[in-house]
C-alpha cells in the first residue's frame, strides 16, 4: 500500500508528515452529525454498511491519511457480560463494578460479542481507497476499568475507581487481567481481518500517581503491544495525563507514542527514547479559535517537523463535540500546504 502513514511507521522518507486526528469520524462531520439524526451510535457501529461508511467519512471530508475503526473502547467490558447504553450523557453501565458485592466473581469473556465489529473491518477493507490505511484500536485496562467501576461516562471524575485501585489491589490485579486477556484476543482479531495500525488509548492514565500506574497497568501495556507487534503491526500508546511517566514509553513498549496537549511535544521528544516515534499534539479545543489564532499554533510545528520525521500529525486529545467543522478542515489543508522538509 502505497501510504504516507506506513511510510513514516516504517522510517521512510516523506514530504510532509503523515496526518490523522483522534475522534476524526464521530463528532465534527456534518455527514456524521447528519447520519446521527437517523441512526442512534450503537446502531452505527453494529451495521457493517453504516460502521464502514462513517469510517472512511473524514477521508474527503477532512483530507487525512488514516482511518480509524468506528468502534468504542466500551465495548470489552461489553463482552465481559456488563449491560451497557450510550444515552445523551455518555456511555452508563446497568451496575458498575462499585456497586457490586466484593470479592467479585470472574466476569464473563464472550468474544462473539464482538464479531459484528469484524464484519465491519471487512467491510472498510473492501471499501475504502487504496492508500488509506485501517487504524485498530482498544482501551488500555487502566481506561476501561475506571469506566467498569465508575459506571457512568462522560463528566466523571472516576473517583469511586481511583479509590478502588488504592482500597482493592488484588481485585484490582485480578479485574486488569481479565480485561488484558479479552484486550488481546480483540486486538490480534482485528489484525487478522485487515487492520495495518493499532492505538492503544490510555485516556485516564494520568489520574493516578505514575509509580502506581507502572506497578499495576505497565505489565498489561506490555502483554498487549507483544502481541500485537509480534505480529508486524505497529504499536501507538496513548497514555494521556502521563506527564514526566512518558519516559517510560521506551521502544520495548510502543513503536509512537501519542503525546497528550499538556506536554510540550519538545519536551515529550526530549523525554522520549529515541527510538520511539511521536504523534500529536495540537490542543484539540483550538479549533474553537479563529483561524489566524489556529495559524499562529500551526506555526510552532514546522520546526519541530522538520527536525523530526518520526512523527504523526495528530491532537493531543480527540475532537470534542461541537467542534466547527471549517476549522478542523483549515487545520488539514494547512498542513498538506507547507513545505514540511
Ligand atoms: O472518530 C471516532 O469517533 C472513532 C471511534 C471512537 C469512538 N470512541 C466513538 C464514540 C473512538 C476511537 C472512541 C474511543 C473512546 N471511547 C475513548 C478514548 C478516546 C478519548 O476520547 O478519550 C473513550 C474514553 C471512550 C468512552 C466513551 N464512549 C465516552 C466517554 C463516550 C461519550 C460520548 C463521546 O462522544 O465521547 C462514548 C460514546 C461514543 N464513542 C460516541 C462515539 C461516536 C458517541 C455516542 C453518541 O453520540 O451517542
Amino acid at each position: 500500500m502505497n501510504s504516507i502513514l506506513l511510510d513514516t511507521l516504517k522510517g521512510k522518507t516523506t514530504d510532509r508528515p503523515p496526518m490523522w486526528f483522534m475522534r476524526q469520524a464521530g463528532r465534527v462531520l456534518p455527514n456524521y452529525l447528519a447520519l446521527k439524526e437517523k441512526h442512534s451510535f450503537w446502531e452505527m457501529m453494529q451495521n457493517k454498511e453504516l460502521a464502514a461508511e462513517v469510517t472512511l467519512l473524514p477521508i474527503d471530508d477532512l483530507g487525512v491519511d488514516a482511518a480509524i475503526l468506528f468502534s468504542d473502547i466500551l465495548v470489552i467490558p461489553y463482552a465481559m457480560g456488563m449491560g451497557l447504553d450510550f444515552t445523551d450523557k455518555g456511555p452508563v453501565f446497568d451496575t458498575p463494578i462499585s456497586e457490586m458485592q466484593l470479592p467479585l466473581s470472574k466476569f464473563k469473556q464472550e468474544p462473539e460479542k464482538l464479531e459484528y465489529i469484524y464484519r465491519a473491518i471487512d467491510e472498510i477493507i473492501k471499501t475504502r481507497p487504496d492508500n488509506i490505511p485501517l487504524i485498530g484500536f482498544c482501551g488500555a485496562p487502566m481506561t476501561v476499568l475506571t469506566f467498569m467501576i465508575q459506571g457512568l461516562g462522560s463528566k466523571s471524575n472516576f473517583g469511586d475507581a481511583i479509590k478502588f485501585f488504592f482500597k482493592e489491589k488484588t481485585e484490582t490485579k485480578k479485574l486488569i487481567e481479565q480485561i488484558t486477556e479479552l484486550s488481546i484476543h480483540y486486538a490480534l482479531k482485528q489484525i487478522e481481518h485487515g487492520i495495518e495500525v493499532f492505538q492503544l488509548f490510555d485516556t485516564n492514565s494520568g489520574m493516578i500517581p505514575n509509580d502506581l500506574y507502572f506497578e499495576l497497568f505497565l505489565p498489561s501495556i506490555k502483554k498487549i503491544s507483544k502481541a500485537v507487534r509480534d505480529t508486524g503491526t505497529p504499536f501507538i500508546y496513548f497514555p494521556k495525563g502521563i506527564g514526566f511517566g512518558i519516559e517510560e514509553a521506551t521502544y520495548d513498549i510502543c513503536d509512537y507514542v501519542s503525546v497528550d496537549w499538556q506536554t510540550p511535544i519538545e519536551k515529550a521528544r526530549k523525554l522520549v527514547d529515541p527510538k520511539v516515534g511521536l504523534q500529536g499534539n495540537l490542543d484539540p479545543r483550538l479549533v474553537f479559535a479563529d483561524k489566524a489564532t489556529i495559524e499562529e499554533e500551526l506555526k510552532k510545528y514546522i520546526n519541530f517537523g522538520r527536525n523530526n520525521q518520526n512523527w504523526i500529525f495528530n491532537f493531543g486529545h480527540g475532537f470534542l463535540p461541537g467542534s466547527p467543522f471549517e476549522n478542523a478542515r483549515f487545520i488539514c489543508d494547512w498542513v498538506k500546504e507547507q513545505e514540511w522538509r
